[in-house]
């Protein structure tokens, strides 16, 4: 019997991966392990918090010996390991938080994996979730591909890019069984209100400015969390060892055009007058290092495993803002607490 341990399952894309695997495979043992951060809520499961498969470790990544008896009290089969500090903009604030938890807590978890494993790392997977920011910035052309040199630019991609290397020597090193898959951006339900787009959805509820960075021109690729949690099953359960999947949306937006469509959106959706979101656009100091252009090439995942994403941008992003405007709760309980001290010092004054 499977018994995985999934890291960060209570952050954003592993809620939803949690939610997926505890409801499609009820034969296995799910076992959520968390530190809580500011990141972490388990409001994200509260619907299948009581499954007889799930379990909930609170436990830091930091933390070896911890991990190691989660290990042994669940008898952990495989990792899908998504744990990470994911915020850009608090990375250049606080780089060193992202290299413990990103790097050193990936490294402790390889390690427990190595130890516990030793029998027959063949029937074990490592699966390590990353991102693209890895590659770097793109100019007006090009795609990323999986061969893609590794050119990370801010704190938060260089401390993904050094996980992901760690895994690749774990399994060159020690022959463990380890899978590495790099996605473009995600957004959806229960994405925390620091990124652009449940930022945005935030702001324009309450009427406050849209911070838009620099000339608002930068690309990013777009995929549903529930598209990507499809494909972290797919690629769990049907990829070939040692490999990297890139995963993406086939949907590049220039911030600034993906903000007028949601303003667009919103006014619809809120009855408000045409134009009354767009006038809280404020073009603010750009984010240092700002990669300009994110954009994946999915072609090896579409034709090696036959993944595509499910859900059109213009569907996924009006289930993500009704969502939003049916869960004010979730969002109130977070815009009103430490996440309101951290908006303050890193949008006043920009
Ligand atoms: P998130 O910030 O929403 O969630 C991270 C989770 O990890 C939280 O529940 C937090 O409590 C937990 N965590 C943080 N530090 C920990 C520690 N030291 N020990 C144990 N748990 C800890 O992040 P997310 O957006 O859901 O991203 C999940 C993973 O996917 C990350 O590895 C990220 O790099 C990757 N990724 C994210 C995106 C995206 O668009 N959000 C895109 C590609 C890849
Ligand atoms: P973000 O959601 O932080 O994701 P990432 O930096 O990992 O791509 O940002 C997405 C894009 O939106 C990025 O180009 C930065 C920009 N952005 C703004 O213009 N204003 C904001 O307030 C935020 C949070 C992001």
């Amino acid at each position: 019997m499977k018994s995985i341990l999934i890291t960060g399952g209570a952050g954003f894309i592993g809620s939803h991966v949690v939610r997926l695997f505890v409801t499609k495979y009820p034969e296995y043992k799910i076992v959520n392990l968390d530190a809580l951060t500011y990141a972490g809520n388990l409001e994200n499961l509260k619907d299948i918090d009581h499954s007889p498969n799930y379990y909930f470790e609170k436990v830091n990544i930091l933390d070896a010996e911890a991990i190691t008896e989660v290990f042994i009290k669940h008898a952990i089969t495989d990792v899908i390991h998504l744990a990470a500090e994911s915020h850009v903009d608090r990375s250049i604030i606080s780089p060193l938080d992202f290299v413990y938890t990103n790097i050193i807590g990936t490294v402790n978890l390889l390690n427990t994996a190595r130890h516990q494993w030793k029998a027959d790392y063949s029937s074990h997977l490592f699966y390590h979730i990353s991102t693209d920011e890895v590659y770097g910035a793109l100019g007006d052309t090009g795609l990323f591909t999986e061969t893609t040199p590794y050119h990370p630019n801010s704190p938060y991609s260089a401390s993904k890019a050094s996980s992901d290397h760690f895994v690749r020597a774990y399994a060159e090193t020690y022959h463990m069984k380890t899978v590495v898959s790099n996605c473009s951006n995600n957004y959806g339900p229960f994405h925390f209100p620091e990124k652009l787009i449940p930022l945005f959805i935030n702001n324009i509820i309450t009427k406050k400015p849209l911070p838009v960075y620099g000339d608002g021109l930068y690309t990013r690729d777009w995929l549903f969390v529930k598209d990507h949690a499809l494909a972290i099953d797919l690629i769990f359960h049907q990829g070939k060892a040692d490999e990297t999947y890139n995963i993406g949306g086939f949907n590049e937006w220039r911030n600034i055009d993906l903000v007028k469509l949601l303003c667009t959106l919103m006014d619809e959706k809120l009855g408000r007058v045409k134009g009354e979101s767009e006038a809280l656009i404020t073009y603010v100091k750009d984010r240092p290092g700002h990669d300009r252009r994110y954009a994946i090439d999915a072609s090896k995942i579409n034709k090696e495993l036959g993944w595509k994403p499910t859900v059109t941008f213009e569907e996924g992003l009006s289930q993500t803002i009704d969502w939003y405007l049916e869960n004010t709760e979730w969002l109130n309980n977070i815009t009103s607490g430490a996440y309101a001290k951290y908006y303050e010092s890193m949008y006043t004054n920009r």
